[in-house]
């Protein structure tokens, strides 16, 4: 397993599980989250579009997938975390792998309901420093950083987030499994629980 794609609803738990699994794999991890928010610093548009829960346009993106497995060694697994989002993404990454010489070996997708969706975002903080989510601590559990919240972990944004995730992402779970590449994993259990069947998923 070399290349696994991370899908699910917002605040489904795809940062957390995969901060879970970089303990048992040496993975780099590429999240198109991350690169919006990023760009969004220096770009007004991305900013609103970010701050309202819509999509970025897919040609930003893709150049910048496409620059970022460029620079990581062959040898190494990668976990895209939020990245395909749409029919269109996933389709042109096949292309980008392929150029890389590397395919796309599983694409998990941690399911969740609306309801729990908005209860967990509603409470998450981030870390400061280094940006991995919690809930329940004050510090960051793994730095010891500030908690920061944020900019679109509020209710209206997070109901335009979950609505975008099934227009436009949900179509992506039949997208692999016709390629027998889906796992599917249920979301709503503990984190440790919800590591424990993706492991198991993955032959770990
Ligand atoms: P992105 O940052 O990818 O946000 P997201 O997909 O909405 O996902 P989140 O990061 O909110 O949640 P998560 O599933 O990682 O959950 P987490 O582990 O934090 O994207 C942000 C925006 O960027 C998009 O809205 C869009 O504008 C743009 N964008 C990104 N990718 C794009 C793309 N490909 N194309 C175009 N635009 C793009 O967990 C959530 C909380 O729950 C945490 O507090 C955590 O501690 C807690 N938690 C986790 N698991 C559990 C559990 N099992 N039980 C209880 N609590 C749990």
């Amino acid at each position: 397993m070399k290349n696994i794609v991370f899908l699910g609803p917002p605040g489904s738990g795809k940062g957390t599980q995969i901060n879970e699994l970089e303990k048992y794999l040496d993975f780099t991890v590429i999240s198109s989250g991350d690169m919006v928010r990023e760009l969004a610093e220096k770009n007004q548009q991305i900013k609103q579009l970010l701050e309202k829960g819509e999509l970025v346009s897919d040609n930003v993106l893709l150049s910048e997938v496409d620059r970022q497995i460029g620079i990581i060694d062959k040898s190494r697994g990668i976990f895209f975390d939020g990245f395909p989002r749409t029919l269109n993404q996933a389709k042109k990454m096949d292309e980008i792998l392929i150029n890389h010489e590397r395919v796309l070996d599983a694409a998990i997708y941690i399911y969740l309901e609306e309801e729990e969706v908005v209860k967990r975002l509603a409470r998450r903080r981030v870390c400061r420093k280094c940006g991995r989510p919690f809930f329940d601590s004050p510090r960051c559990p793994s730095c010891g950083g500030q908690p920061v919240i944020r900019k679109d972990d509020n209710e209206a944004t997070i109901i335009n987030r979950m609505q975008v995730f099934l227009e436009q992402t949900l179509p992506l779970v039949d997208y692999y499994e016709t390629r027998n590449i889906l796992l599917q994993i249920n979301g709503n259990q503990s984190i440790k629980n919800v590591g424990r069947d993706i492991k198991k998923g993955l032959g770990l």
